[in-house]
């Protein structure tokens, strides 16, 4: 008789392992293949498992492992009697494609858990120091992705301007596009901002400054979230570190 595994899908939080849940990280530990996404720390992940860990995750712009393969792994290998863990960044449903991953095991009939991570939407800002709601700041969040710009537009259209903390995943590539948007539709040219960049990771660096500078900041290539509201002004109190520069104040490191 074929012996049915299981499969986990699983959130790994912004970066760092040590923001593993202890559920996440039991089912790490314990799996015999782990397929993990492109941002997750292979090393820091293989030195904490003797599975077999396979990176088919892809960057943007990379070519990778298209996810009707990915899911086929998921299943082909639950077959085989494995334990699988798929390990995401973040929260496996906060742009995760993880639920996409979830339906394909339920048409296989290959039953699976869902283990839900720190997302990098709430752990960046936080680990800069910034809370994503304040009392009397902001009491509403909206997460948007950035990579289509054009999403956006109908998003933003049913938002009062400068009356919640905006939260943009996916977005470093189409910044100037992001600020257009909000000050075509009323948004303070003023309004505070901050790119957190590998949160939660040895190079996290944070960029604060006005939304009419955001898109002029050089960044590099690592992943960024950016957050748009006048509760980046609460980091000031939070952490009393600040750097100025020319345009922009940053911090380095955490
Ligand atoms: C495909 S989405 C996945 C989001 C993930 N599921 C989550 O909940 O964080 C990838 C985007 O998440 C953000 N991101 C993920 N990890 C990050 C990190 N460590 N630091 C900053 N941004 C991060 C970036 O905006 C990146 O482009």
């Amino acid at each position: 008789m074929t012996r049915v595994g299981f499969v986990s899908i699983v959130g790994a939080g912004p970066g760092d392992p040590d923001l593993w849940t202890v559920r996440a990280a039991r089912r790490i530990a314990e799996a015999d293949i782990v397929y993990y996404d492109a941002l997750i720390d292979g090393l820091a992940l293989t030195q904490r498992t003797t599975a077999r860990c396979f990176r088919v995750g892809k960057r943007a712009g990379e070519k990778g492992v298209c996810q009707d393969t990915v899911n086929q792994l998921l299943v082909r290998t639950a077959r085989r009697g494995k334990q699988v863990v798929r390990l995401k960044g973040g929260d496996p449903f906060m742009f995760g494609r993880g639920a996409e991953e979830a339906i394909s095991l339920v048409a296989a009939g290959v039953p699976f858990e869902v283990i839900p991570g720190v997302s990098s939407a709430l752990a960046a800002p936080a680990l800069a120091g910034i809370p994503v709601t304040h009392r009397g700041t902001a009491s509403g969040v909206l997460i948007v992705s950035g990579h289509h710009p054009s999403v956006m537009e109908s998003i933003l259209d049913g938002v009062r301007p400068n009356r919640l903390t905006v939260i943009v995943l996916m977005g470093m590539h189409h910044r100037l596009e992001v600020v257009e948007l909000l000050l075509a539709r009323g948004w303070k040219a003023t309004t505070l901002t901050a790119i957190i960049a590998a949160a939660g990771c040895e190079e996290q660096v944070v960029w604060t400054g006005p939304l009419e500078k955001l898109a002029t900041i050089e960044t590099s290539e690592l992943p960024g979230v950016i957050v748009i509201g006048d509760v980046v002004g609460v980091r000031d109190m939070v952490t009393a570190v600040a750097v100025e520069t020319e345009h922009m104040e940053i911090q380095h490191g955490r």
